[in-house]
């Protein structure tokens, strides 16, 4: 176990798993359990950041495990924990805010997006910076928003995790875990820290594309298609996805709601069906109804185990209790020892 190289990857408990998180993240984590050191969490503290209400956020905490679990993560193979059950992690992240730029939190894109929704604004560029300096006692663009990196990298950190499987939105909060980590290193001239990267199986960074025809799957942009819905919904979902006119002379150029319909083909279908739907398309033969049924039956033949297991799995406390106190135990181990060292490195001594 000890030579293999640890992967470290969560997903925040703000909701049922959408196709975005499962080819951008899930997935990914399955096929990495036999070959590396994995440890697999649940972000209810980045949850916070957008006020859960009390009532849901331990429901929601229960619904990913028991997603992951369903998807096919092993508790016996990987740390699956929560990461509120480590408090080590909320201690370094303060211990790691003390490197990290006010100036840099505030033009990460993610923060940007939501400051910019939260006070709905609807430029770009330097106003942004303004606004949100004015805008004093807007709770939604709070600290907690400002500092996620530092929380995500101190989730990385905190195992020195070599690989990190997420989708392409995160690879800016990767690029910050690096430069904290090097900075940290510079600073107090140590090797402590190492630079994680993504983990895509030699391809590109994933990003799963929504059904309304711009931009990617998101909780937020109502655009979902989630692993947990019944097939009659998720049906209809797919045949209401935005198409276009249909090509009018061959080999004509691919609007976005038709990539992203291809995108998704890609992810779910063999080759030769999306091979299929892209020379009609090209010839001009392509029925968007065809090209949609065919995407729904192959998106079904993914979700649906999962969402029977999930069904099975996810009114279980005491297995899921027994996962999560397990995981905990061993992500707290590891945990302590970076904390102590930490904690040595930046010269605090107990008498
Ligand atoms: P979250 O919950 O927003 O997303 C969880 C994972 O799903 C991926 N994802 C997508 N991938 C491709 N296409 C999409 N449309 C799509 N939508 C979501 C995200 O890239 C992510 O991998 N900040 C993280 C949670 C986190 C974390 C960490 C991850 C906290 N600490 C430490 C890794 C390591 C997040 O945004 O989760």
């Amino acid at each position: 176990m000890e030579n293999k190289n640890i992967v470290l990857s969560g997903i925040r408990a703000t909701g049922n798993l959408h196709l975005g998180n499962y080819y951008g993240a899930l997935n990914k984590f399955v096929k990495m359990q036999n070959d590396y050191d994995c440890r697999f969490f649940i972000a209810d503290l980045h949850a916070l950041t957008t006020h859960p209400d009390p009532k849901m956020l331990h429901e929601n905490v229960k619904q990913i495990l028991a997603e992951y679990l369903a998807a096919g993560l092993d508790p016996d193979k990987n740390i699956i924990y929560v990461q509120s059950d480590v408090p080590e992690i909320s201690e370094l992240y303060l211990l790691m805010n003390m490197h990290v730029g006010i100036g840099e939190l505030m033009r990460t894109a993610s923060f940007k997006d939501k400051a910019r929704k939260a006070l709905g604004i609807h430029s770009d560029g330097d106003e942004i910076e303004k606004e949100i300096i004015g805008n004093q006692t807007n709770q939604r663009v709070n600290a907690g928003l400002l500092t996620y990196p530092t929380l995500m990298a101190v989730d990385i950190l905190i195992h020195n995790a070599d690989l990190v499987p997420v989708g392409k939105d995160q690879e800016q909060h990767l690029e910050l875990t690096r430069r904290f980590a090097r900075r940290f290193n510079s600073f107090y001239k140590t090797e402590y820290f190492k630079e994680p990267t993504n983990f895509n199986f030699g391809g590109n960074a994933v990003k799963v594309p929504g059904l309304d025809g711009s931009g990617k799957m998101g909780k937020s942009e109502g655009n979902c298609i989630y692993l947990i819905d019944e097939e009659k919904v998720l049906r209809k979902k797919v045949m209401r996805a935005m198409t276009d006119e249909g090509p009018k002379e061959p080999n004509s150029p691919v609007s976005e709601p038709i990539a992203n319909l291809f995108t998704l083909m890609e992810l779910v279908s063999t080759p030769d069906t999306l091979q299929h739907f892209k020379d009609a398309y090209a010839d001009c033969s392509i029925r968007y109804g065809d090209l949609k049924k065919q995407l729904a039956e192959d998106i079904l033949k993914v979700t649906l185990p999962i969402r029977e297991r999930i069904l099975e799995i996810q009114g279980d406390d005491e297995y899921l209790g027994r996962v999560v106190r397990q995981g905990a135990e061993r992500a707290c181990e590891t945990a302590a020892k970076t904390l102590r060292e930490v904690r040595e490195i930046m010269g605090i001594k107990k008498f």
